[in-house]
């Protein structure tokens, strides 16, 4: 949506029409849900180049220099027109915003609506909603890109997309396409992304030969809270342990204590590997955050989502010990980009988290992840605006009528759970060599087993789900496989391997 409205803004009294493809509604997001919030240089005492010190510290040297540097000194001007927008962030009693402590960060400088920073979503729909060049199609699952010529003429030129409630397959044609699907957090047991979150942007531009970078490194986050249930679990923002609350083992010591100089608020791959080690010492099911430091009158009024969440469990934070465990969170590789957008196949862009502008390197610095999310696709905006000159005829070509089937057979439904679990054991916050070839053997076998459904074409929405997930899956565990060392997300417990 943000790159959407640069462009119209670009764009002036040029013809150009945007159509935003949506599986869901576009609630149903990361952006949406995000508590943390943006990460942003707005105090005379930070500096641009702790910012970027600690973005690459966290990504382990694996980031693009260049890139950290331009999106970092970005963050001050995209926050001033965010609010100029209408968006409301948080102040102190100074009137200054009031800025937010979180993982690997040197300084508090996380911008944040209370604990719903998601706040922006609200307010770029809004500008989507009233600019008429721009169409939102909700309930339209994009299959694949749709591609022309051979060698370098070869270009996007569209995508096939199935509306999720006719079931219709419809060839979109358009100048440029923007891949902006977020992460697959539905590749494991425990995620704190939404049941849409399945990899499909980047699983269709692998199936369409574009390169992706940095697949290894998925980032879990220390602090999900614990249920029972598998899928999607509720996040208790890391602005909980800037604002002062500790984790603790489950005879109540503290976790942190002499495992790193940062202490609870280190980077997140040092702090869910720390939680991981004690689960698996101990059996237990969680780890506790203790949030008594803030008390319960302060936390209600900072963080009002996380505290209803709790309450509704029966846990008054502040008071009471949250049980907490990691959970996949964020896929910090994805569609290799430059600093505007561009992947390697003309007219094909990748935006957010399903994107790989070169930022995040190996792990990705809590709340970064918003910044690019506004930094890049303005950027973008302003180079497609010119590579758009000639505008080619928008086009639609219904293909085939209803391939959807409601009927997913248990079959699916088991494969779909046994790549979830092979991923977790094998290809998750801790990995072996073993493990992760298993992984590549299991993945291979499932591939093989959806391939005659695919075939047939009566296409339910988990089949299509889990093909984009095996591709992902797949792309994750040969780069895992392939990393040389230890680093960042990527932590391999072999002893021959550093
Ligand atoms: C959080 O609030 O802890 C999540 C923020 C992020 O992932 O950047």
């Amino acid at each position: 949506m943000s790159f959407a409205t640069q462009l119209v803004d670009l764009a002036g009294d040029r013809a150009l029409r945007i159509r935003i493809l949506s599986k869901a509604a576009v609630e149903v997001s990361n952006s949406f849900a995000a508590q943390g919030g943006v990460a942003a240089v707005m105090r005379p005492e930070d500096s641009f180049l702790q910012h970027v010190k600690d973005t690459i510290m966290v990504g382990g040297g694996r980031n693009d220099p260049e890139v950290v540097r331009l999106v970092v000194r970005e963050g001050p001007k995209i926050i001033r027109g965010l609010i100029g927008l209408g968006a409301r962030f948080d102040a102190d009693p100074t009137g200054q915003l009031a800025l937010a402590r979180e993982g690997g960060h040197s300084a508090a400088r996380v911008v944040h609506h209370r604990d719903h920073t998601g706040e922006i979503v609200r307010v770029l729909r809004e500008r989507v909603r009233t600019t008429k060049h721009i169409v939102m199609v909700e309930h339209e699952r994009v299959i694949d890109l749709l591609t022309e010529g051979e060698g370098a003429d070869r270009q996007c030129v569209g995508v096939r997309t199935m509306n999720l409630r006719s079931g219709d397959i419809t060839d979109q044609f358009a100048s440029l396409v923007v891949l902006a699907t977020g992460g697959a957090g539905q590749l494991y047991e425990h995620t704190t992304n939404p049941r849409t979150a399945t990899g499909d942007g980047v699983a269709m531009a692998i199936r369409a030969g574009v390169t992706v970078r940095d697949m290894a490194f998925v980032q879990f986050h220390p602090t999900a809270l614990c249920t029972a249930e598998h899928g999607p679990c509720f996040l208790i923002s890391e602005a909980v342990r800037g604002a002062g609350a500790r984790l603790r083992r489950p005879d109540g010591g503290l976790l942190m204590k002499g495992l790193h100089p940062m202490g609870d608020l280190a980077p997140r791959n040092v702090v869910a590997r720390s939680i991981h080690a004690e689960l698996r010492r101990t059996g237990a099911a969680h780890v506790w955050l203790d949030a008594s430091p803030i008390g319960t009158t302060r936390f209600a009024h900072e963080f009002p989502a996380i505290d209803a969440r709790c309450r509704a469990t029966g846990l008054v934070p502040g008071r009471d010990p949250i049980p907490v465990m990691p959970a996949a969170h964020y896929m910090c590789g994805g569609v290799r980009t430059d600093s505007r957008g561009r992947t390697t196949l003309p007219r094909l862009l990748a935006l957010g988290e399903c994107a790989s502008s070169g930022l995040h390197g190996a792990d990705r610095l809590a709340s970064n992840s918003l910044l690019e999310a506004l930094v890049i696709p303005k950027r973008a905006a302003e180079a497609a605006i010119n590579d758009l000159a000639v505008l080619g005829p928008e086009a639609m070509r219904p293909v085939r009528e209803n391939w959807l089937t409601d009927r997913t057979s248990s079959s699916i439904i088991r494969a779909s759970a046994t790549l979830r679990h092979v991923m977790s054991m094998h290809v998750g916050i801790v990995r072996d060599h073993e493990g992760m070839e298993q992984a590549l053997r299991t993945i291979a076998r499932l591939e093989r087993s959806i391939a005659p459904a695919w075939a047939r074409r009566r296409w339910s929405l988990r089949l299509i789900e889990l093909r984009d997930l095996l591709a992902v899956a797949r792309s994750i565990t040969e780069a895992a496989i392939a990393e040389p060392k230890s680093i960042g997300a990527h932590f391999v417990k072999d002893p021959a391997y550093a």
